[in-house]
């Protein structure tokens, strides 16, 4: 009897080493598969001419000439990366470090920082990450001379992750990374959240902007662009700027109620 107990551990012992190799060489295989198409990302998935002038013919030479902007380009697939970002398409200037190149036009773009057919996590160039990655560009002095010292933007370059511990997790993910640090100017009343209600007037955040009474606000599609609304709701970033030299600031000014009047239409 306890012999034959003993072979079915047996036969149970061998079927969990059997089951474990078939997990391990799964586990194998998908890892290639994923490494091969990680390596090959932006060259498969899409032609060439999606983005190159030449086409299957591009060459080193001729691979600058984009039959758009890369701002453009990019956005069908990564709208994230452009949101509540570093700007990228613009003329930077200054000249910056060899390691992170303009395009032909001079503009700091997203190749400046990124190699579009590399091979590595995230497709950076260089190693620096962080706050190494923002001072190879930036004097420390830029960032001290903001409210926050820069804490708020130095891990990242696009904010659209949210921080790594929610704090209230309804609400968009720009929310939640100022309300990690200003999280004591905010309050709940009968399930609304209550935005910054110490020193300036309380606004509730995390509600969506066009289920609300159409008459007492503006349409939708009458909103200054510089108004975001993440996923349709009332965030910290409708009012106040996520990415900028200046932190904190409104997105336009409210002289007279001017950024107030932007939704109420009274
Ligand atoms: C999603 C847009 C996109 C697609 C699709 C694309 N490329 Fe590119 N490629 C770029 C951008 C952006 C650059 C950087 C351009 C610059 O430096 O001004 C680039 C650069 C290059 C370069 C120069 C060397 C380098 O790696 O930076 C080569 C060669 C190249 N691409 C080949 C190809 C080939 C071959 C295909 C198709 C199999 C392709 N590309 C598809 C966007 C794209
Ligand atoms: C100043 C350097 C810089 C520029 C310019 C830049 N990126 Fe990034 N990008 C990064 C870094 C660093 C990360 C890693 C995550 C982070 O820091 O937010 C990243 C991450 C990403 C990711 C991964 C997912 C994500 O959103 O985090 C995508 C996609 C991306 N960038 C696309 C773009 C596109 C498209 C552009 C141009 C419109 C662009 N990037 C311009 C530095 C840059
Ligand atoms: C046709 C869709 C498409 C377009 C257009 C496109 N990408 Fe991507 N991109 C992808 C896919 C798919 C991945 C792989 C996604 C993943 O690994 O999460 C990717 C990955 C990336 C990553 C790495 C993200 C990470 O987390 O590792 C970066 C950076 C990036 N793309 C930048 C760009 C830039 C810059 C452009 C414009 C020149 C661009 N992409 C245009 C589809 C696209
Ligand atoms: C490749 C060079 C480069 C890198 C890397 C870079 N920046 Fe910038 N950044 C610039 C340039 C150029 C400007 C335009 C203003 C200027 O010249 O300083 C700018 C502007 C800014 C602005 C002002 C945006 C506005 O509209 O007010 C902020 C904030 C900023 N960078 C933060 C960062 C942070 C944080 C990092 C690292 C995560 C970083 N930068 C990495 C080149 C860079
Ligand atoms: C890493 C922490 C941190 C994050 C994240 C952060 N802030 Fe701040 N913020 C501060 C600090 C510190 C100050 C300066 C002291 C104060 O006024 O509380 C400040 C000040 C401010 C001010 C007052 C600015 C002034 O000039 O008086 C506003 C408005 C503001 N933050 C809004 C935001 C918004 C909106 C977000 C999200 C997009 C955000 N903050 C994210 C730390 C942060
Ligand atoms: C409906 C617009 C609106 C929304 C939404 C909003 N704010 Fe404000 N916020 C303002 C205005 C207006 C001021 C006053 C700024 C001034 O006078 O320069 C202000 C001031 C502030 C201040 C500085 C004064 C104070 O009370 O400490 C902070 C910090 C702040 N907001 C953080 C936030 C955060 C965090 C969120 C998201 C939870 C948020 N705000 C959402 C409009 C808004
Ligand atoms: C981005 C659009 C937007 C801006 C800018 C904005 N509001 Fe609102 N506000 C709303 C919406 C939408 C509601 C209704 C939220 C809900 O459904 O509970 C609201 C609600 C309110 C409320 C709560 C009472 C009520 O009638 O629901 C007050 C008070 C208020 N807003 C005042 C202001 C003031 C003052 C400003 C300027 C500093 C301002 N709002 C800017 C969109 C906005």
């Amino acid at each position: 009897m306890t012999c034959i107990v003993f072979d079915w551990v047996r036969v149970f012992q061998v079927r969990i080493y059997a089951l474990l190799f078939l997990c391990i060489g799964i586990a194998l295989v998908y890892g290639l598969l994923g490494f091969a198409s990680a390596k090959n990302r932006h060259l498969d998935s899409t032609g060439c001419q999606t983005c190159h002038l030449a086409g299957n013919a591009v060459t080193a030479n001729n691979a600058h000439q984009l039959i758009d902007t890369q701002e453009r380009l990019c956005k069908g697939c990564h709208v994230d990366a452009l949101a509540v970002s570093h700007p990228s398409g613009f003329q930077a200037g200054r000249l910056l470090p060899a390691e992170y190149p303009v395009d032909w036009k001079g503009d700091l773009t997203c190749s400046s920082c990124h190699l579009v057919h590399g091979d590595n996590p995230g497709l950076m160039r260089g190693n620096k990450r962080g706050k190494e990655l923002c001072l190879s560009c930036h004097e420390i002095e830029f960032f001290y001379q903001m409210a926050d010292g820069g804490v708020s933007v130095l891990n990242g370059v696009h904010l659209a992750q949210p921080p790594k511990d929610s704090f209230i997790e309804i609400l968009d993910s720009y929310s939640q990374h100022c309300m990690s640090c200003h999280y004591e100017n905010v309050r709940e009343v009968s399930g609304v959240i209550l935005a910054h209600s110490q020193t300036t007037m309380p606004h509730p955040v995390g509600v969506q902007y066009n289920v609300s009474g159409k008459e007492k606000y503006h349409e939708l599609d009458s909103l200054s662009e510089k108004i975001t609304l993440p996923d349709g709701q009332l965030s910290c970033i409708s009012c106040h700027q996520a990415y900028d030299e200046k932190h904190g600031e409104l997105v336009m000014s409210n002289k007279g109620s001017a950024l107030c009047f932007q939704c109420h239409n009274i």
